[in-house]
């Protein structure tokens, strides 16, 4: 996507030294845009921890580009059990989006069918780029198929803005380009279609008022940042006419793991009788599991994310300020369950489907 009218990825391999990875450095958004150049495996776990880089397909595309920093690190002698370590290191930065895991489980994949270190690490380089063009392409298939159910929307509508309520970051930020939750917005947009979107802030790390406002504006597509608890209110009076969100993991049975909130999103939405839709690429489904509450296993952060809160001050500097007592202990829970009864319908690179085992597999026939 465009950031000042020049194209830009999410995370690519430095133009003349393709040593070197280089990210969008997401902390510092929208009061800075900044590159950041990792060139260890340790710098992508870091990145990764640290939410640099974040959402469900750009932590994928992150760690197979970790796992290719790694095999440069790598000595001959030792190669493989050096690769077996980074990809537990790189698995163990975040344990809720499936794609992580899906990622190094590729690359050790690709990295297998080399016979010399030297083979793997230009097999490794190859993957990693292959995960990140696939990602993006997925990202821009999921908009091709999420346009038909706007479009029928506007339509319906007489031309009248569609109003689309999403929550946290599933836009391009969050993949290698594109999207998933605003995929089919970006497409909208583009096509002439009006819509207008209701970003929740996210709270605690507010990703929808930094990334998702700012990459909304950098599109020109027409939004309005509301705080969390709004969602409710403006569905019960005919203000969202859908729910887009994007998705972490997601079992064989279409149970949903996004970001923490979406499931009160979900609720309301069906007392309301608003289609609520989860968009992702295939790289985000954990067909090993099915009861999403019971086994999909949610990140816990620092209690500090929840007990302060940042941004710019009048003067422009970049501040914390503590919003509570100084003693008040605070939990913090990343993600939740919104089970797959709540789900309108997934929206994936293949098209749309019901969120229930026949549905998805109606897609995926070959994970049957
Ligand atoms: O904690 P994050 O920012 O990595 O969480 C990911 C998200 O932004 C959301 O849960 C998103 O809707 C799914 S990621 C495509």
């Amino acid at each position: 996507m465009k950031v000042g009218g020049r194209p830009y990825r999410t995370i690519w391999l430095k133009a003349g030294d393709e040593r070197v990875v280089q990210v969008i450095d997401q902390q510092r958004l929208p009061h800075a845009f900044e590159v950041q150049d990792l060139r260890t495996a340790d710098d992508m776990c870091r990145a990764i921890r640290d939410m640099t880089v974040r959402g469900a397909g750009l932590i994928g595309a992150a760690a197979a580009f970790g796992m290719y920093l790694a095999s440069l690190q790598a000595h001959d002698s030792g190669f493989d059990d050096a690769m077996t370590r980074a990809g537990a290191a790189l698995q163990a930065t975040r344990p809720t989006a499936a794609n992580l895991a899906w990622a190094v489980a590729r690359m050790h994949a690709a990295m297998a069918m080399g016979r010399t270190p030297e083979d793997k690490r230009t097999l490794a380089r190859r993957e990693a780029q292959a995960i990140a063009d696939e990602d993006a392409l997925h990202c821009q298939r999921i908009g091709e198929h999420g346009l038909t159910l706007i479009t029928e929307l506007a339509r319906a509508k007489h031309g009248a803005p569609v109003n689309i309520l999403t929550h946290c970051n599933a836009g391009w930020l969050a993949f290698v380009d594109v999207g998933s939750a605003t995929a089919p917005i970006y497409a909208a947009h583009d096509a002439g279609v009006a819509v207008h979107v209701w970003v929740d802030e996210t709270r605690p790390r507010n990703q929808g008022a930094s990334l998702t406002a700012w990459e909304l504006a950098q599109h020109g597509v027409p939004h309005t940042l509301i705080a969390d608890n709004a969602g409710g209110h403006l569905m019960q009076h005919g203000l969202v006419d859908l729910v887009i969100t994007g998705a972490d993991r997601v079992t064989r049975q279409g149970d949903v793991a996004n970001k923490i909130g979406t499931y009160l999103k979900a609720l309301a939405a069906r007392d309301n009788a608003v289609p609520f839709y989860v968009a992702l690429p295939s790289s985000t489904f954990d067909f090993s599991l099915r009861d999403g509450v019971a086994q999909i296993p949610i990140e816990e952060r620092g209690a500090e994310e929840v007990r302060w809160i940042s941004g710019k001050t009048t003067q422009g500097r970049m501040e914390s300020v503590q919003i509570c007592p100084d003693a008040t202990p605070a939990r913090n829970w990343g993600f939740d369950v919104t089970p797959a009864r709540l789900v309108t319908q997934l929206i994936c690179e293949r098209g749309l489907c019901e969120a229930n085992e026949a549905g998805i597999l109606s897609l995926f026939p070959e994970q049957a």
